[in-house]
């Protein structure tokens, strides 16, 4: 294991001397205190306006994303965050679910849970204590939430956007929503054929993160062949990017 690596405690500290305007606010709280280094932890520590990471499946891309952007919400005053993937009715079972039941320290709905959900089980969007709101959406749907400015932006399989898509909510993710500093657009991403736009677009435009390769952040241990439990398929495009 990375002597690098960081846990959940320590993320909000990092996060807000960062990126946070208001680094003096109490850590936030969290469902497990997971370790984060690799590809996770540079995703966690970015300080510029767009960080995508990529990698192979079931590589805690999704968990490290959701941590840094409620750590976002918890430490910044008023903040307006979106949640968004292609489609809202796919962002539901993934990235909401991880959101609400590995991020959150309660399940939103529970009277102690800290961030109250409005919505009920087609969530619209979640309010912290310190007055931040994250709305959820999907590229479906645009229109509903496009108007709007977004200091923190999470697009969950970025892949499955196309470049124009991500370019309208960078512009909606600029400063202009006033409530930080540093405005970010965060990705995660399951890469596709090796001239997508995600790696197209590497830096200087953007930091890119990978979680695979000789860095795996983190990596859930393969169900032992012959049980019956799904194995996570490793794609030869994954391998491809990951190399
Ligand atoms: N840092 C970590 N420490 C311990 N367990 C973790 C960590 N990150 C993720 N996990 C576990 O691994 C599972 C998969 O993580 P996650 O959903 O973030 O992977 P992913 O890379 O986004 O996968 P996919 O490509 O399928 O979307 C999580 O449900 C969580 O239980
Ligand atoms: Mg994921």
């Amino acid at each position: 294991m990375s002597l690098q690596m960081s846990t959940a405690r320590t993320i909000a500290r990092r996060v807000a001397a960062n990126v946070a305007t208001n680094g003096d606010s109490p850590a936030a709280p969290f469902a497990h205190d997971f370790d984060f280094f690799g590809g996770a932890e540079q995703l966690i520590d970015y300080p510029g306006t767009e960080v995508i990471i990529a990698g192979p499946y079931e590589t805690g891309k999704t968990i490290a994303a959701l941590h840094k952007l409620h750590t976002l919400l918890w430490t910044t005053k008023n903040a307006r965050g979106l949640m968004v993937r292609k489609t809202y009715k796919s962002l539901l079972p993934s990235a909401v679910v991880t959101y609400e039941h590995k991020v959150l320290p309660i399940p939103p709905g529970h009277p102690d849970c800290p961030v109250m959900v409005f919505g009920g089980s087609r969530p619209d969007w979640y309010d912290y204590p310190n007055g931040a709101r994250l709305v959820l959406g999907g590229m479906d749907n645009a229109d509903k939430f496009l108007s709007a400015e977004f200091d923190f932006i999470y697009v969950n399989q970025a892949e499955e956007i196309d470049v124009d898509d991500w370019e309208k909510l960078t512009g909606r993710a600029t400063g202009r929503a006033g409530n930080t500093e540093h405005p970010q657009i965060i990705g995660d991403c399951n890469p596709s054929h090796p001239y997508h736009w995600i790696l197209e677009r590497e830096p200087p435009f953007q930091q890119f993160c990978r979680s695979g390769g000789t860095s795996w952040p983190f990596r859930v241990p393969l169900p032992p062949s012959g049980t019956g439990h799904p194995r996570p398929r490793k794609t030869r495009r994954a391998r491809r990017c990951c190399a």
